[in-house]
């Protein structure tokens, strides 16, 4: 069965909807959500409506655990602080209690969902086989699905008691291989990873409302039973920005819209 990934929707109706129209089109049934619902964008409360109407399951982002957890004000930088500010004031009380009720991580069978760092860590970016080597100890699920950095990235992990060449990185395009010990991790930065027996998978779809790696599409994940793909939506950006502009929010904020930064 396929089951669509979504990240970082950060209160971005406009890119939302025009995900979640995809996944529809697709003929996906059932949508996970790695955290980060608000903060950021213009619309908190139809985001929450979408994801309650739709049966969305997310995790909670550090974002939502400004509201759900009274995550420290020192966590944040001006920016999101800021916006979480505003996106605090237009939350009612359902919305909150909505965010409050989110978990730190769902598993879902053989795969774990956890918004930046598994087990359940909200903060600590998960970025390059490094990051990733250095979760391999800990890993008893086949599949992890994380976002909170807003860039897709596929990484596969091997292991071989016979041991690779040792330590040594290669880059094929945009994929990169490190190799140390009996571990070899693959990261791939677009297109589909094929799911292969005796594997390990981090997978992270990027961001639907505030994507960071130049392309300002809105970003999303497809598993089927053999697959993870990333896929890509444009969606109405000028109409975000319009909100945000109507709302009062710092030119910083939208700007960075069209960049995909
Ligand atoms: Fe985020």
């Amino acid at each position: 069965m396929r089951c669509a990934f979504i990240s970082d929707v950060h209160s971005n109706f406009e890119a939302l909807a025009a995900v979640v129209k995809e996944i529809d089109r697709l003929g996906i049934k059932k949508i996970f959500s790695a955290g980060d619902i608000i903060g950021y964008g213009p619309d908190p409360g139809s985001c929450i409506d979408l994801f309650r109407r739709r049966g969305i399951v997310s995790v909670l982002g550090n974002h939502d655990a400004f509201v759900a957890e009274g995550m420290d004000r020192l966590n944040y930088n001006y920016i999101a602080f800021t916006a979480l500010g505003l996106n605090c004031f237009m939350l009612s009380a359902d919305d909150k209690a909505y965010i409050s009720g989110l978990k730190r991580s769902e598993s879902i069978d053989d795969l774990l969902l956890v918004h930046a760092r598994p087990p359940d860590d909200l903060k600590n970016y998960v970025w390059s086989v490094h990051d990733i080597f250095d979760l391999v100890p800990g890993m008893d699920k086949r599949v992890y699905i994380i976002g909170h950095t807003h860039s897709p990235v596929m990484f596969k992990v091997e292991r071989s008691a016979a041991g690779y060449v040792g330590m040594s990185q290669s880059y094929s395009r945009s994929n990169l291989v490190f190799e140390s010990g009996n571990t070899k991790i693959t990261r791939y930065v677009s297109g589909e990873v094929k799911l292969e027996p005796g594997c390990r998978y981090v997978f992270n779809p990027g961001s639907v409302g505030q994507p960071r790696d130049g392309d300002p599409r809105a970003s999303f994940g497809v598993l089927a039973d053999d697959s993870f793909e990333i896929r890509r939506v444009k969606y109405n950006i000028g109409r975000t920005v319009k909100v945000m502009e109507d709302k009062g929010y710092p030119e910083f904020l939208h700007s960075r819209l069209f960049k995909g930064r």
